[in-house]
């Protein structure tokens, strides 16, 4: 029976509302509200469709045992729908940098977008919103409904080998975007969630490791990024992270899921569990909606085991009504039963400009030597050296991988032999040349390509040419930290051999995050291109000739050593070869992860706390042209309101990132950002900005009141071009107030 013949047979109650739950029209205030249709759904449910939607498998042939339904889109994960009472399958795709590929399982590509990073390094919530819709329809027109995108864990480690698909170190900057993007996506009908709650923030030994922090770190850092996430894009779902917290696994916190995220948060929507994250049947009590990947857990608890606890526990009868309700509520919420996905083309080239676009946002000019940059389209001969610029631009690897809709330019085996290893050790480089695009930009120049393999051979062939431009680059992978910040397969000494016999060398990096450049004072230019996506090559030669006015700001502080980082060391390294090891797979021992060294003070906190330089600074990046900033203004208050001018100062048209930070309290020295901006400025033109702060930034959390405390006083306000510039600072007097969570 299909849904019409349902509706016109009339005698499902639910139907006839859920399919118009997301109109807006005239009448629909008096039809029932997502919350009261959830309840009436849930209440027709028999016992054992009430353990259909509390749990999923991973939708994927390869993982052992497993029975793929026909109506199954192969994808990360599969729960089983209620054809009876209208309630659609959930069909679950990764997701943060597009419909991902489930690596070679599934055979139709999707558009990649450029890491988490280059997004983060846009500073642009209406670009992340973008990119969010970019996805969130294809999705919907691969037939997907549920996109676990929504990556907002914060950098704490540099080598964190899943930073690429997150958006840097900042609650406010990663969690705005975050939220945009979710926002995005659900506008398809396409539930998103937001991962991988909480602290998950590193791989290396990630299902036995305990993030171990204070209440109040914790509040006023990830989960801060966390709570300002739901708020802008008012996810369906939230994803619990494989890690423990102070000694309880994520999914399993009974502080995280009740206390704080649907306690204090007031979060509607329901938690599923990480794929393989699931402890126990206790969960369900501690705030658990649904154990997704259930194949790969010890058990599959919330299928009989929860039903027959429903039955003997009056707690469990009550969380199965209202984990179904969630699930339910953000359905009909997002629209997924009222608009459920159409398999329908989807105009890649149009897509992929959305890709490019945040590419050529999200690049960051860190050096720029004489104004090497841009090159001007005369040179006469290019070498352009390694990076497999000749074929594309590499990705980062995991569940987050996506191919390009006609497959990759090249995929290197990283070693292994384990079905995992074949599936995930996969380098992938997306078809988006350098070298084209070069050759397209310049004509005119006589561009040689060597891949780089020997740095002798490099250094040859710059020495015989004008400018050299070197493509490096570093794979970083979902289940692996980075060993270290150099690197890898001595691209170090590439980049040496070439600056030692030509001037002119530009350096392209194609890194999931920092890297520490040995050779920074040696080379014209440096270039951060990230993971570029699908039109990576165009955008890093755009930014080469200056098509393109390079506006990216760092996301995540580069350092200047190993030894600035609160834990020089990685913690667990060396016992873990994997984070894909669960607990019954690995005889290493759990261990915990101190994150009370920096607290709440993340990345740039840190290094301002330390009175460390950096090699580069959060916030940093350079522009073809300059900027100023006067006329600071700042209102104190409830809250502070800072308003200033920009002008472009320089001979070209670009965009200005001014950031507003807060330099000291009442307290003393504290350092956070409390706001920016993006200003596009034509020559000599100005222009005012004026930004009004969350007043949770100024604020510290006070686990004994329960709530935000911002304390009366002065605060100094700087506004600058990253944490380390400041151009403007002003002192303004605050009333102190309390905050509810
Ligand atoms: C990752 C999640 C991902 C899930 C499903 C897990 O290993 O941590 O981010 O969504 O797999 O593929």
């Amino acid at each position: 029976m299909t849904m019409r013949s349902l509706c016109a047979a009339g005698g499902i109650l639910t139907l006839a509302g859920l399919t118009h739950a997301q109109d807006a029209a005239p009448g629909a205030a008096e039809r029932p509200r997502p919350d009261a249709q959830a309840r009436q759904i849930e209440r027709q449910m028999t016992p054992d469709e009430h353990v259909r939607l509390t749990h999923g498998i991973m939708a994927l042939p390869v993982v052992p045992n497993t029975v793929i339904p026909p109506d199954a889109l192969l994808g990360a994960g599969y729960v089983e729908g209620i054809p009876r009472l209208g309630v659609p399958a959930l069909k679950e795709t990764d997701a943060s940098l597009g419909v991902a590929y489930v690596n070679g399982a599934r055979h139709d590509g999707a558009t990649p977008l450029p890491s988490g990073l280059a997004s983060a390094a846009t500073f642009d919530p209406s670009l992340a919103y973008d990119e969010g819709a970019m996805i969130g329809k294809e999705a919907w027109r691969t037939g997907f409904n549920v996109m676990l995108a929504g990556g907002v864990d914060l950098a704490r480690d540099p080598r964190n080998g899943r930073n690429f698909e997150y958006l840097g170190e900042d609650p406010l900057l990663a969690g705005t975007l975050a939220g945009e993007t979710v926002r995005g996506i659900q506008d398809q009908h396409v539930i998103s969630t937001l991962k991988h709650f909480a602290l998950n923030d590193q791989e290396t030994g990630r299902q036995i490791l305990s993030s171990n922090i204070s209440e109040a770190a914790a509040r006023e850092s990830d989960l801060l990024a966390f709570e300002i996430a739901i708020g802008h894009g008012r996810p369906g779902a939230v994803m619990c992270a494989y890690n423990q917290v102070n000694g309880h696994y994520s999914c399993d916190s009974d502080f995280l899921l009740n206390q704080v995220l649907k306690g204090d948060w007031k979060f509607p929507g329901w938690v599923m569990s990480d794929w393989g994250a699931v402890p126990s049947l206790e969960t369900a009590l501690h705030g658990l909606d649904q154990q997704s990947g259930d194949q790969i857990d010890q058990a599959v608890f919330f299928g009989q085991p929860l039903l027959q606890a429903a039955k003997d526990d009056s707690h469990y009868r009550a969380r199965l009504a209202d984990m179904n309700q969630r699930i339910l509520r953000s359905m009909l919420t997002v629209g997924v039963i009222a608009h459920p996905p159409v398999k329908t083309p989807i105009d890649f080239d149009a897509d992929a400009e959305v890709a490019r676009k945040a590419a050529e946002q999200g690049i960051v000019l860190l050096v720029n030597r004489g104004d090497i940059l841009p090159l001007s389209k005369t040179a006469t001969s290019i070498a352009v050296i390694g990076g497999h610029a000749d074929v594309g631009v590499i990705s980062g690897g995991g569940s987050s991988q996506v191919a390009p809709p006609d497959g990759p330019a090249a995929v290197v085996p990283m070693g292994g032999d384990s079905a995992l290893d074949q599936m995930l050790r996969r380098v992938v480089y997306h078809p988006s040349s350098p070298l084209k695009a070069i050759r397209a930009a310049d004509p005119a120049a006589q561009v040689r390509f060597y891949d780089g393999a020997y740095p002798a051979a490099a250094a040859k062939l710059a020495a015989s040419s004008d400018i050299a431009v070197v493509f490096v680059t570093q794979w970083m992978a979902e289940g692996n930290d980075a060993p270290d910040l150099s690197l890898p397969q001595g691209q170090d000494e590439l980049i040496a051999a070439v600056a030692a016999v030509n001037p002119h060398t530009v350096v392209v990096l194609e890194t999931g995050g920092p890297v520490l450049m040995p050779w920074r004072d040696k080379v014209a230019a440096v270039v951060e291109a990230w993971y570029p996506g699908a039109r990576g090559g165009e955008a890093i030669a755009g930014v080469l000739f200056g098509d393109v006015n390079p506006s990216g700001r760092l996301p995540i502080t580069f350092p200047a050593s190993l030894d600035q980082l609160p834990r020089p060391e990685i913690p667990g390294w060396g016992r873990m070869t994997s984070g894909f090891e669960t607990a019954s797979q690995t005889s290493a021992k759990g261990f915990g992860v101190d994150y009370n060294i920096e607290g709440s003070d993340v990345g740039y906190r840190w290094y301002a706390r330390q009175g460390l330089t950096p090699l580069f600074p959060f916030g940093y990046g350079l522009s073809y042209t300059q900027f100023s900033h006067d006329g600071l203004e700042v209102v104190g208050g409830d809250t502070v309101s800072v308003s200033f001018s920009v002008t472009n100062t320089g001979g070209r048209e670009g965009i200005d990132t001014p950031q507003v930070y807060l330099r000291s309290g009442p307290q003393g020295a504290r350092e956070r950002l409390l706001g920016f901006s993006r200003v596009d400025l034509k020559p000599r033109e100005t222009r005012r900005v004026t930004l009004t702060v969350d007043p949770r930034l100024l604020a510290d959390w006070d686990v004994d009141a329960h709530n935000w405390h911002l304390d009366a006083g002065d605060y100094k306000v700087a506004v600058g071009q990253s944490a380390a510039n400041a151009t403007l600072a002003q002192t303004v007097s605050i009333q102190g107030r309390r905050l509810a969570p």
